[in-house]
């Protein structure tokens, strides 16, 4: 099982020579760590879905170093161009059509013909990317339905037996998946709550997002199903207190809470620590894991979204 390596050139090389051999490489993003392959490569690609064990309907993001690279991959109108020039490199990933003469595997996106990529704004992530001169499938390095992981020591206990490498960058800043937009339909449609928040989205656009439900209900990203982000324990959500032999995730100023996501209330914060929080509440020593309501507003939004899978009913 191979011990998380410290960011460094040699390593750095290291892992983008793994990648470019078929090997899976955990890297850290800002957002959270994710499970490397090159993107143009179906058996890589078909190991990833083997390690998370994930459902193959559910399509993974290609990263990319700079949006040049991008462009290789996936068609840009002009308004995408400009539209995703306001937010890469960061915590958003945009659904392009696939371009005709794209190298990416298909199995990638899962038989779509439209991929979502993504630049991500971790500057050593970008190293890598660069380094690896392919792109990177990556989803969140976690099994399907599991935590996402926010350290590589999350990975390491997760995934630790099934990846070549692991590189670690220490605790992600952000802490919550990128923000998933789908520049392929008009006004473009908010897939995922994510790091860069509906608000500053709509600002930018200056008019509404469309909406992420397709007109039978259903979500148009895969990812949006229900029991998505579900630690072992049963979630019981909006919990204004603990009751015996629950855990209590606090949010602002408690009492009660075991863990606090932010005890000055700060959504920041709350979305950096929530995943790895999650992790620790997760043990066999309490029977549910109760969680303090979470103002809708903002990052609040994303980590709402991610509380209310984990309570969903499972399947
Ligand atoms: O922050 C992140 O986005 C992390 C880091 C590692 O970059 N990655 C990540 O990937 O969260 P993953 O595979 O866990 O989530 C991919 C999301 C899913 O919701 C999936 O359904 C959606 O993107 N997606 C991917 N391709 C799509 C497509 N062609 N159309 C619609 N949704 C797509
Ligand atoms: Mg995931």
């Amino acid at each position: 099982m191979p011990s998380p390596l410290p960011i460094t050139d040699e390593n750095i090389d290291r892992a983008a020579e793994s990648l470019r051999t078929g090997e899976l490489v955990a890297f850290p993003t800002e957002t959270v760590y994710g499970l490397g392959a090159d993107a143009t490569n179906d058996r890589a690609v078909a190991k990833i879905y083997e390690a998370k064990n994930r459902p193959h309907f559910n399509p993974l993001i290609v990263h990319c170093p700079d949006a040049e690279s991008a462009r290789q991959l996936v068609e840009f109108s002009a308004f995408a161009e400009a539209f995703t020039q306001q937010f890469w490199p960061g915590a958003i990933s945009f659904i392009l059509p696939r371009r005709r003469d794209s190298p990416l595997s298909l199995l990638l996106s899962a038989g779509l013909p439209t991929v979502a990529i993504r630049v991500p704004a971790d500057e050593r992530a970008r190293r890598l990317l660069r380094a690896a001169r392919v792109p990177v499938a990556a989803p969140s390095a976690n099994s399907s339905g599991r935590i996402s992981p926010t350290t590589a020591a999350h990975v390491e206990a997760d995934l630790g037996d099934r990846v070549s490498l692991i590189l670690d960058g220490g605790a992600c800043t952000l802490g919550v998946e990128s923000t998933v937009v789908d520049l392929t339909v008009s006004p473009p449609a908010l897939l995922r709550q994510g790091g860069v928040t509906q608000e500053t989205l709509e600002a930018v656009l200056g008019s509404p997002l469309s909406s992420s439900l397709a007109e039978d209900g259903q979500p148009k990203s895969p990812g949006m199903l229900a029991s998505h982000y579900a630690p072992s324990l049963p979630v019981r959500f909006l919990a204004g207190s603990k009751q015996p032999g629950e855990a209590y995730l606090g949010f602002g100023p408690s009492t009660d809470a075991d863990l606090n996501l932010s005890s000055a209330g700060d959504l920041t914060e709350a979305a950096a620590n929530l995943f790895s929080y999650l992790h620790q509440l997760d043990d066999p020593r309490w029977t549910r894991i109760a969680v303090a309501p979470i103002p809708e507003e903002g990052l609040g939004r994303a980590i709402n979204d991610r509380l209310r899978r984990a309570a969903a009913p499972r399947a």
